[in-house]
């Protein structure tokens, strides 16, 4: 299937690593040049654009902690300069801690939800100037937006915030530019290891349809998918990536 994305220009935060990382990489794969933006993963970010180099494609090398709204701004005007416009906006930044419920303190509520759902409206919003005509955003979310999750409890509420903002970015960006979700289940990355690493033995066999972990390609497959104008119906929407562990 052609995706109709050769020669369009990508931003992925969160490439350095894990579904990021294979993102940018499908997108490069299927023509798309890419920004790969990280925050401190400045070896992963590296390997990466090396990678998509070598598949022959256009790739720029940017860093932007997206917690910090000023860093951001200033990070979307120093790449305005080096393209055409952004075609495709992909928001794959996050972070969790395993932390009961009640143990979670002030400041670390603060820093999840700064990752998981103040950064990506920082970029969104800095990036409304760079988008060309039939634009498309794709905000990264997860499962535990719908479930809840009583040990990432900041965690959830902030991708389910993320569920909510991409109905409102939706709304406000219409029609040039399309906003859609993903809510992936745990996948196969550093992130998504130390979940493992927390839970019942099994577990992935005993609660998922498909009775295993996603990878970080197929996560990635769906979210290119997503962003290519074979989809330009879809905005407001979030797609479930769970291998079967809830179903709305
Ligand atoms: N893996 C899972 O099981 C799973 C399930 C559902 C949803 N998700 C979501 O999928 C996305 C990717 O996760 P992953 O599993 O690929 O995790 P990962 O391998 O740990 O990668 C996380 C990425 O987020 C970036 N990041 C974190 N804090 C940042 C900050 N302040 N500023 C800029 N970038 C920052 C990291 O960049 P640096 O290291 O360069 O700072 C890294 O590239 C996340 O939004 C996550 O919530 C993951």
């Amino acid at each position: 299937m052609n995706l109709n994305i050769t020669g369009k220009t990508a931003l992925v935060t969160g490439a350095s690593s894990g579904i990021g990382a294979a993102t940018a990489r499908v997108l490069a794969e299927e023509g798309a040049n890419v920004i790969v933006s990280y925050g401190k993963n400045r070896t992963g970010a590296t390997q990466v654009t090396k990678e998509i180099e070598a598949l022959g494609g256009k790739v720029w090398l940017h860093q932007m902690d997206i917690c910090n709204a000023r860093e951001v701004a200033d990070a979307i005007q120093a790449i305005k300069p080096e393209i055409p416009g952004l075609d495709i906006l992909i928001s794959c930044s996050g972070q969790t801690i395993d932390t009961p419920f009640m143990e979670v303190s002030p400041i670390e509520w603060e820093q999840i939800v700064n990752v998981n759902l103040n950064g990506p409206f920082y970029v969104l919003q800095a990036a409304r100037e760079l988008f060309n005509e039939q634009a498309s955003v794709v905000l990264v979310a997860s499962v535990a937006a719908h479930t809840g999750v009583p040990h990432h409890a900041h965690y959830a509420a902030a991708k389910a915030g993320l569920v909510n903002l991409t109905k409102s970015a939706a709304r406000a960006l219409a029609p040039q530019v399309r906003v859609n979700c993903v809510a992936p289940g745990i996948t196969l990355t550093p992130m998504g290891q130390r979940t493992i690493n927390t839970i019942e033995d099994g577990y992935a066999k005993k609660k998922l349809l498909v009775q295993r972990f996603a990878t970080p390609e197929e996560i990635a497959r769906c979210v290119t998918f997503i962003a290519s104008p074979l989809t330009g119906f879809m905005t407001g929407s979030t797609l479930d990536i769970n291998g079967g562990r809830y179903l709305r």
